[in-house]
C-alpha cells in the first residue's frame, strides 16, 4: 500500500489552506471528508469516525501515512485511543509508528483566575470534553495544535461585528481577541509533520498553541472598521465593497461610536486598551521559535 506523508482526517476549510500548500511543495498526502467531495480541486476519501461503532474497518479504507491529522474534535475518554488503536490495527505494516496530530482550539486555556498572559504550559479546563481527549491522545504520543480564531479566505473578520456586538453592553464586555490565519495553520502543521520526521521531542505528547502573535483588542478592531461594517453586515460583501472605506459621508458604525463614549466612561486615553485592561493575552511565540517559521498573515 502506498504510503503519504500527511493523511488528513476531515478535509474541512483548514485543508482548503493545507491542500495547495502541500501541492506546491510536493509532499505526499491523501484526505478524507464524510462525503468524499472535492477540496480545493483534490478528491478526498468518504471517512467518517463513528466512535460508537463496534465494527470500526472503515479505517482499513485509509492510506498509510507518516503522520495523521485529525481536524475534526473528538471528545471525552475513550475517543481517541480507539482512533489510534484502530489505524494501528488496520495499518500495522507501516515502517514507523504514524505521528498523528489533533487540532484543538484555545477555548480550554479561557477559565476563571486565569493568569494575565497564557501560554501552552498555562493551567486549562481538565473537565472540558475536548481537553480530555487531547490529553488522551498525547498521553499515547499524539501532538495537539489549539488554534486561536481561525480567518482566511471566506472567513473575514469584519464581517462578525454585527453579530459579536449588537448592543453597547456587549461592546463594553469585549477585551482581547487572539486569531491565526488558515495558511499559517497550514504552515505549522506541515513545520511540525517535517520537524517530527527529524526528532520526536518537541512534537510527541506536546500541546502547542497558535495565535499570529497579537492581541487584538476588541474595541480597536471595532473603531478600525466603523466605515466597513455596514456593507460587511450583508455577508455578501463584494471586494470593492469590503475595502470601501471612501463613501464620502459615511456614518461610523454603531459599534464603533459606543467604543468612542465607552473610552471617554473609562478614562481610556487612547486605542488600543493596555494588556492589563484586557486581561487576557496568549503568548504562542515559542511555537513560531521551536518550529523555525513565523506567521505570514498576521493582523486581521
Ligand atoms: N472556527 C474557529 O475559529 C476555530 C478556532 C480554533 C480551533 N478551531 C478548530 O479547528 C479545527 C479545524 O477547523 P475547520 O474549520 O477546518 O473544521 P471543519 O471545516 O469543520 O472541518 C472538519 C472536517 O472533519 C470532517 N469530519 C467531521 N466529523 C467527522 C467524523 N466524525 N469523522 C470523520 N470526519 C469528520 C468534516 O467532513 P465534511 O467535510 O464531510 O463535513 C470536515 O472535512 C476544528 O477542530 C475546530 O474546532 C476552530
Ligand atoms: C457583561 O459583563 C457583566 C460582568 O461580567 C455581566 O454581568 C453581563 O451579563 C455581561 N453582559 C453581556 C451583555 O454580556
Amino acid at each position: 500500500m502506498r504510503e503519504v506523508q500527511l493523511l488528513i482526517l476531515g478535509a474541512g476549510w483548514t485543508s482548503t489552506f493545507l491542500i495547495p500548500l502541500l501541492v506546491s511543495r510536493k509532499i505526499s498526502f491523501a484526505a478524507t471528508t464524510t462525503t468524499g467531495h472535492n477540496v480545493a480541486g483534490h478528491e478526498t476519501l468518504s471517512f467518517r469516525f463513528d466512535p460508537t461503532a463496534s465494527d470500526q474497518s472503515a479505517f482499513s479504507t485509509l492510506l498509510n501515512a507518516r503522520n495523521v491529522l485529525i481536524t475534526f474534535p473528538l471528545k471525552g475518554a475513550g475517543q481517541s485511543k480507539l482512533l489510534v488503536d484502530s489505524y494501528n490495527q488496520y495499518h500495522p505494516k507501516l515502517r514507523h509508528k504514524a505521528h498523528f496530530i489533533q487540532l484543538g482550539s484555545t477555548g480550554i486555556f479561557q477559565i476563571p483566575e486565569q493568569s494575565l498572559w497564557v501560554t501552552r504550559n498555562s493551567a486549562y479546563s481538565k473537565t472540558n470534553d475536548r481537553a480530555i481527549a487531547e490529553d488522551e491522545l498525547r498521553s499515547l504520543g499524539g501532538c495537539v495544535l489549539n488554534l486561536a480564531g481561525l480567518w482566511g479566505g471566506e472567513r473575514k473578520p469584519e464581517k462578525w461585528v454585527s453579530r459579536v456586538a449588537k448592543t453597547k453592553e456587549d461592546v463594553k464586555n469585549k477585551t482581547s481577541l487572539h486569531m491565526v490565519h488558515g495558511m499559517d495553520v497550514a504552515r505549522g502543521v506541515i513545520a511540525v509533520s517535517e520537524a517530527w520526521g527529524r526528532d520526536e521531542e518537541g512534537c510527541k505528547g506536546e500541546r502547542w498553541m497558535l495565535t499570529d502573535g497579537f492581541v487584538y483588542d476588541w474595541w480597536a478592531l471595532f473603531a478600525g472598521w466603523a466605515s466597513v461594517e455596514k456593507a460587511a453586515e450583508t455577508d455578501k460583501v463584494t471586494k470593492s465593497e469590503g475595502e470601501n472605506t471612501g463613501g464620502i459621508d459615511v456614518v461610523p458604525s454603531e459599534q464603533s461610536q459606543w467604543v468612542y463614549e465607552l473610552l471617554q466612561e473609562h478614562n481610556v486615553k487612547a486605542l488600543p486598551r493596555s494588556y492589563e485592561a484586557l486581561g487576557r493575552c496568549y503568548d504562542s511565540q515559542d511555537f513560531w521559535q521551536r518550529f523555525e517559521i513565523t506567521p505570514l498573515k498576521a493582523r486581521i
